[in-house]
């Protein structure tokens, strides 16, 4: 690929691309936990992300998401609107789990009705620290209106993704989105939607079907992503 690299994360590489304002997103079999204090590669993990979250953008933008999803181009190649991104984490919870767990006396599991957001400033070096308004205003990453723009937004991507889930069985405990600016200085959903950034417990066993297998160490990643492509109809 000649291509230049623009950004390699820890998962995924961002390339520069023939049009100045659309960039290409390489899905590598890279996984990685605990601030990359767990690494492996799993052979065609990078294909079952991109796939999912190809998936996920296109009923999103249908449901009227503004996406900086443009097309895959490739198992793992996803061709994207360039973004100028926040460095905000938003996460949104329909059950207790994970640091919330950890960190506050909520059961596992519990229902989270409404849904809350929480949000994390991304910077692997202060452990993504959670951030409230004040903060976000205070560092100036967005206005006020942008704000309420983007948390709307996460909660339409909740109800929507919740849906999809449960037409397949799957129940949406949490996800983490992140956002940028387009060129015209619009919010739009960036990044990726996949098992690396969500929960999803089975409807009839309760097991995970997500990240947390590989968190865990409790069984088969690969499985685990496959099942949840095969449940939203994907041939892999
Ligand atoms: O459990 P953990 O400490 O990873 O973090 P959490 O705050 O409980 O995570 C909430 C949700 O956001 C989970 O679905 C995580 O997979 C996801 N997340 C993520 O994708 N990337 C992060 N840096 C943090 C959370």
């Amino acid at each position: 690929m000649s291509e230049e690299l623009l950004y390699a994360g820890k998962a995924k590489s961002v390339y520069r691309s023939d049009a100045p304002d659309e960039l290409v997103v390489v899905f590598r079999d890279d996984i990685t936990a605990f601030d990359g204090g767990k690494k492996d590669v799993l052979s065609r993990k990078g294909e079952y992300n991109a796939r999912v979250s190809a998936r996920l953008f296109e009923v999103l933008e249908k449901a009227g998401v503004p996406t900086h999803f443009l097309r895959l181009e490739d198992p793992t190649r996803m061709r994207v609107r360039r973004l100028a991104m926040v460095p905000l984490e938003v996460i949104v919870r329909n059950r207790a789990a994970g640091s919330l767990v950890r960190n506050y006396p909520f059961e596992s599991g519990q229902p989270l009705a409404p849904p809350l957001i929480v949000i994390d400033y991304k910077d692997d070096a202060r452990h993504d620290p959670m951030v409230n308004d004040e903060i976000i205003l205070a560092l100036g990453l967005l206005g006020r209106a942008e704000l309420e723009e983007m948390k709307g937004l996460a909660l339409r991507v909740n109800g929507v993704l919740r849906g999809i889930f449960a037409a397949a069985d799957l129940d949406l405990v949490d996800f983490k989105l992140e956002f940028g600016r387009d060129d015209e200085g619009r919010l739009r959903l960036g990044d990726e939607v996949s098992m690396d950034s969500m929960r999803l417990w089975s409807r009839e066993t309760g097991e995970s079907l997500d990240k947390d297998v590989y968190r865990l160490g409790t069984g088969d990643v690969l499985g685990a992503y496959a099942r949840v492509a095969e449940r939203l109809g994907l041939e892999m």
